[in-house]
């Protein structure tokens, strides 16, 4: 069964002084897009480093979410620090997730160049960085997604599939 694991850094929303609009957003996200069935191990957490890279290794290595996405703490400011605790904890970066997401990103805001979001891979987890800003979520994950299924296949995670109306799932032909 595929486990995703969704993790929002935010100080504002992990203390309550607003609700968590990222996390649900993401779970909305993937029961519209997955064509199987999926469980969400979801978390709401601090910009703090350490705990970003507790959150992820705990996801990774004891949830065993073979793909886990964060949302938030990707800019410039002086507590952003999820692209940094991901790439420590990865064995692997994959910046063509965090190009791609700024490119389509940056048709929408001219600020999508502050974010320094990022991919990687830890074990058999694919861990993606989104931007904090919800609307950011479908046009992030929409930009990427067509080769999330064929890169957890890669790395030895669950084979799975989305819904082709939504996202064509790209395999490569093997020759
Ligand atoms: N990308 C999209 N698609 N939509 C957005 O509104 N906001 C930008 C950028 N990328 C944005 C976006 C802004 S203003 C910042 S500061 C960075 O993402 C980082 O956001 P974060 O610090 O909340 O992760």
């Amino acid at each position: 069964m595929l486990r995703v694991g969704i993790v929002t850094v935010s100080d504002r929303a992990s203390t309550g002084v607003y609700e968590d609009r990222g996390g649900p957003a993401i779970r909305e996200y993937m029961a519209d897009v997955l064509a199987g069935p999926f469980e969400i191990d979801a978390r709401v957490i601090p910009d703090e480093r350490p705990i970003i890279e507790a959150t992820l290794i705990d996801l990774a290595d004891q949830s065993e979410c073979a793909l886990i996405v964060t949302t938030g703490g990707t800019g410039p400011a002086l507590r952003d620090v999820t692209p940094e605790a991901t790439e420590a904890v990865c064995s692997k970066m994959l910046p063509g997730f965090g190009e791609l997401m700024r490119k389509v990103s940056l048709e929408k805001v001219p600020t999508a160049i502050l974010s320094r979001q990022t991919a990687g891979v830890r074990g058999r987890s694919l861990v993606i960085n989104l931007p904090g800003q919800p609307k950011a979520i479908r046009e992030c994950l929409d930009a990427v997604f067509a080769a999330v299924p064929y890169c957890i296949e890669l790395i030895g995670g669950p084979v799975f599939d989305t819904r082709p109306e939504r996202i064509l799932a790209f395999r490569p032909k093997k020759w």
